[in-house]
């Protein structure tokens, strides 16, 4: 079975980069010319997903009209001959590409996030991706995991090493490691004190999981933050099937802090094919001290 459709949280406020964030998403904050939603999106379509569910909530309205056709802009630059401005335009949403959208009504946590998409997956083992998680690999981080996914059939987990006064910020797991970067879970556990913490492996904001996965949210109290949080559904689902950490080649950007925002942003942008020579020299003429 492969993977084709992904789910995105969207309906999160995005208390932490207040005053961007009072009318306008914190998915649609952009990486040097690009919003992080599109990021994640991308990623996505790179990894042969090809239905995209977005759960939102209030004032997301951005995000749609951003996967939307945006007629007068397209009529002007298409009268204006900017064609590769249009073409920029229409990249966002490639016409194979199907945009889904539901509504969180109440912020209940990821859990719950997770669990307004079940109708639209219909039964099938799907891809979660946090947006404010950007994820950079040679191969997208995805699409590793996508094709872990071709081998293990079952729900595989991104992780990373954290250290160790940062377990209190993840989804931590433990288990058997079954080769260099494939564990065999045996526990997870949301947001431990790093005294209790099984492992220093935290997880990222990318999933693939089986459907299964619904029902244990279901029947999971409220936990951390009075959260009904993925992560213990993920803890009642490695009860009765496999569940896989995957150790992912690439970097990620925890683009929900400032400081992994503004990292994210300094790195893409000396990458970026029209800024980056220049942003270089830039950067080498700023006297530092
Ligand atoms: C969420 C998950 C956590 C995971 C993290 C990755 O936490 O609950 O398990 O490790 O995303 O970014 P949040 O960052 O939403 O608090």
């Amino acid at each position: 079975m492969s993977i084709t459709k992904a789910i995105f949280p969207v309906a999160g406020l995005g208390t932490r980069f207040l005053p961007a964030t009072k009318a306008q998403p914190k998915e649609m904050l952009p990486v040097v010319d690009k919003p992080l939603i599109q990021y994640a999106v991308e990623e996505a379509y790179d990894a042969g997903i090809r239905e995209m569910i977005f759960v939102t909530g209030r004032h997301k309205r951005a995000i749609e009209d951003h996967f939307d056709t945006a007629f007068e802009l397209e009529h002007e630059l298409a009268q204006a001959g900017k064609n590769e401005l249009l073409e920029l335009v229409h990249s966002i949403k490639p016409s194979d590409m199907e945009c889904v959208f539901v509504r969180q009504p109440k912020s209940l946590g990821l859990g719950h996030a997770v669990l307004c998409g079940e109708r639209l997956v219909r039964g099938e083992p799907f891809a979660v991706l946090l947006a404010d998680d950007l994820m950079v690999g040679e191969t997208s981080v995805l699409k590793q995991m996508v094709q872990q996914f071709e081998d293990l059939q079952g729900s595989i987990l991104a992780v990373q090493e954290v250290p160790a006064e940062h377990t209190k910020r993840y989804g931590i797991v433990a288990g058997q490691m079954q080769s260099d970067r494939v564990m065999d879970v045996s526990q997870i556990v949301e947001k431990p004190a790093p005294e209790v913490a099984p492992s220093r492996l935290g997880v990222a904001g990318r999933y693939i999981l089986t459907p299964a996965v619904f029902e244990q949210i279901r029947q999971q109290p409220r936990g951390v933050g009075n959260e009904i949080q993925l992560t213990d559904g993920i803890a009642g689902l490695l009860r009765s099937e496999k569940v896989y950490a995957y150790r992912y080649e690439g970097k990620r950007y925890d683009c929900g802090s400032k400081e992994g925002f503004l990292e994210a942003n300094v790195e893409l942008a000396l990458q970026h094919p029209q800024v980056g020579a220049w942003f270089k020299q830039y950067l080498l003429g700023l006297r530092l001290d």
